[in-house]
């Protein structure tokens, strides 16, 4: 039988692999945007394949994530650990804005061939430029503060008993969610 603390510990573990993982694809994103901006014509092929794998990446892996948490974390957390349903509400809505900033994106990647055709490569990099770098700061931001504050503070509250539990879900929803 497993300690609280040591199940704590491996659940912590585990989101906290996930977020790193995605920090540095983050961190890759926000280079790539200033590649496309500041680099030139002669690099701008080069640095829209970057920007789309990215991009790629996000609407798989992170989107995978956040409903793994939407759909088993948050809602064992409304019920186990109530008194945070208001940080719990705040990431929802963070997830929300991170989700509307993916589309956009790749909205704006679409018109990427049509708008350059036509000359206005300048004016386009400038709404996609604004709407990555939104994407840049929420998403580092939302997972920065899950890993050092609410995971730590919430799961710490949990039992082993119920962090069994709780791994069996997310272990079913990854394992029927591909990941
Ligand atoms: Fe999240
Ligand atoms: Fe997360």
């Amino acid at each position: 039988m497993r300690s609280d603390i040591t199940a704590q510990n491996n659940l912590i573990r585990i989101f906290n692999n996930k977020h790193r993982e995605t920090l540095v694809r983050v961190e890759c994103f926000e280079d790539a945007l200033r590649s496309l901006k500041y680099e030139g014509k002669v690099s701008r092929g080069k640095n829209i394949a970057n920007v789309k794998t990215l991009i790629g990446y996000f609407g798989t892996h992170l989107k995978r994530h956040m409903r793994a948490e939407e759909r088993i974390l948050y809602p064992f957390f409304d019920i186990h650990v109530p008194k945070y349903d208001s940080v719990i509400a705040l990431f929802r809505l963070e997830h929300r804005e991170i989700n509307r900033n993916m589309r956009k994106m790749v909205q704006w990647i679409k018109l990427y061939d049509e708008w350059s055709q036509k000359g206005l490569f300048s004016e386009w990099l400038k709404s996609f430029y604004v709407e990555g770098m939104c994407f840049v700061h929420l998403t580092r931001h939302h997972l920065v503060s899950e890993s050092a504050t609410l995971f730590k503070s919430v799961i710490c509250c949990l039992h082993g008993d119920e962090i069994g539990i709780l791994e069996k879900k997310m272990k079913t929803f990854l394992i029927k969610n591909d990941d």
